[in-house]
C-alpha cells in the first residue's frame, strides 16, 4: 500500500490480492453495458470521460452512492478479497496515517452498496462503514482536483494539461500528462521515484544530451517524455496498447517528435540486438526478474539501468537476478515501501 490514492479497477476477472501496483486494462464498451457501477470508472479514470460521458453527463443530477469502509491493517486481505468478489467495477484505496486502510466504493446501485456493506459488517465487524450521496458533477470536479502537479527531483513537474498555464514551473520542465487509464500521472510513488532518480542522474551529468534511452513499460510515456525534454532521444514500449495510445497522445501534447521518442506496443523483444545508454523500466518485480538477461543485454556497456516498481522487500531478489547476469551491486533508492535499483 502506498500513501497515495491507489486505483484498483477492472473487473471481469478477480484482482489478485497483492500490494504491488496492478495495472489493469481500461473498460471496454462491452464492460460498460454490463457493469453495475459504471460511475466509479467515470470518476477514477480519465479515459472514461470519453467512454462514459454520453451515459452520465447528460444527467448531471444523477446521484452516486459512496461507501467508505475504514478497516485496520489486519483486515486488508479479507476486504480486498470481498470487494474483488462483490464490486466488479473496482474501488479506491488509501492508507491512513494510523495504519488503517480506507476503501472507497462508488455506485449508483443502492442494492449493491447495501449488499457490500452487509457483507463487510458480517466479515469484518470492526470495520467502519459510512454511506454518502454524491452528485456526479461534484465528482467531475473531484476527479480534476486529484491531479495536482507533482514535483519530481529538481528537474521535473508532472501535471495535467489544464494546469499548465496556472502552474509556476520555476526552472523545472513540465511533463504534461493527460490522465487516462495508462499508468503514470506522477501520483504514484514508483513514477515519482523513477523521475527523481533520472533527475539526479541528469544533475550528476551521468546521463544527458545526445544519449539514447529505452523506456520499457512506458505507460503514459511520462519517463520517456522527461528524458526527451532533457535532451535525450529514445524509445518507449509497452505491452498494453491502450497505454501506447495515451503515450502517443502525451508525446503530442508535449510537442515531441516521433524521431525523438518512438513509441510502440511490445516489450523487450522489440529492441533485441540493439543497446541503449539509459534503460529505465518501471514495471513490477516479477516481470523485471524474468526479463533480467534481456534487459542487461540491451544496456550499453557503461550505460545506466534504472529499475522501479519494486517493493522495498523485493529489491534483494531483483538485484540478485541482475547480478547473476553480470551487473554489480546497484544503488538503492527508497521511497517509503517502494524502491528503485540503479546501476550507473
Ligand atoms: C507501473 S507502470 C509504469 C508506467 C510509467 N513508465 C511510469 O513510470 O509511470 C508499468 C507499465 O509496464 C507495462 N508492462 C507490464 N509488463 C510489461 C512487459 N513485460 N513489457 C513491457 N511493458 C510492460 C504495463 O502495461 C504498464 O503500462
Amino acid at each position: 500500500m502506498t500513501d497515495s490514492l491507489q486505483y484498483v479497477q477492472n473487473a471481469r476477472v478477480p484482482i489478485p490480492c497483492t500490494r504491488e501496483v496492478e495495472y489493469h486494462r481500461p473498460l471496454s464498451a462491452e464492460d460498460l453495458k454490463t457493469m453495475p457501477c459504471k460511475s466509479h470508472h467515470f470518476v477514477t479514470q480519465g479515459v472514461l470521460k470519453k467512454e462514459l460521458s454520453p451515459l452520465l453527463v447528460n444527467d448531471m443530477s444523477e446521484q452516486l452512492i459512496r461507501l467508505d469502509i475504514t478497516a485496520p491493517e489486519a483486515a486488508y486481505d479479507t476486504l480486498t478479497g470481498l470487494l474483488t468478489l462483490k464490486v466488479s467495477s473496482g474501488w479506491e484505496e488509501q492508507s491512513l496515517d494510523n495504519g488503517d486502510t480506507l476503501f472507497r466504493v462508488h455506485c449508483e446501485n443502492a442494492g449493491l452498496i447495501q449488499d457490500v456493506e452487509q457483507a463487510v459488517q458480517a466479515m469484518v465487524p470492526e470495520a467502519e462503514c459510512v454511506r454518502d450521496n454524491v452528485v456526479v458533477q461534484d465528482w467531475l470536479t473531484a476527479w480534476k482536483e486529484f491531479f495536482t502537479p507533482v514535483e519530481c527531483g529538481t528537474r521535473f513537474v508532472v501535471l495535467p494539461p489544464w494546469l499548465v498555464d496556472k502552474t509556476d514551473l520555476g526552472s523545472r520542465k513540465a511533463i504534461v500528462i493527460e490522465p487516462k487509464s495508462a499508468f503514470g500521472t506522477g501520483h504514484h510513488a514508483t513514477t515519482a521515484l523513477c523521475l527523481g532518480v533520472l533527475s539526479d542522474l541528469l544533475d550528476e551529468g551521468r546521463i544527458g544530451q545526445g544519449m539514447r534511452f529505452l523506456d520499457l513499460g512506458t505507460g503514459s510515456g511520462v519517463l520517456g517524455i522527461g528524458l526527451v525534454l532533457s535532451g535525450l532521444a529514445g524509445e518507449g514500449w509497452d505491452i498494453d496498447p491502450i497505454a501506447i495510445d495515451n503515450a502517443l497522445e502525451n508525446r503530442d501534447i508535449n510537442k515531441i517528435a516521433e524521431k525523438d521518442f518512438a513509441i510502440g506496443t511490445g516489450s523487450i523483444d522489440a529492441v533485441a540486438g540493439r543497446d541503449f545508454d539509459v534503460v529505465v523500466a518501471n514495471i513490477l518485480a516479477r516481470p523485471l526478474m524474468e526479463m533480467a538477461r534481456d534487459i542487461v543485454t540491451v544496456k550499453a556497456a557503461g550505460g545506466v539501468l534504472v529499475l522501479s516498481g519494486l517493493l522495498t522487500i523485493q529489491t534483494d531478489s531483483v538485484a540478485a537476478a541482475y547480478q547473476a547476469c553480470g551487473l554489480g551491486e546497484p544503488e538503492r533508492v527508497v521511497g517509503g515501501e517502494w524502491s528503485a535499483l540503479v546501476w550507473k
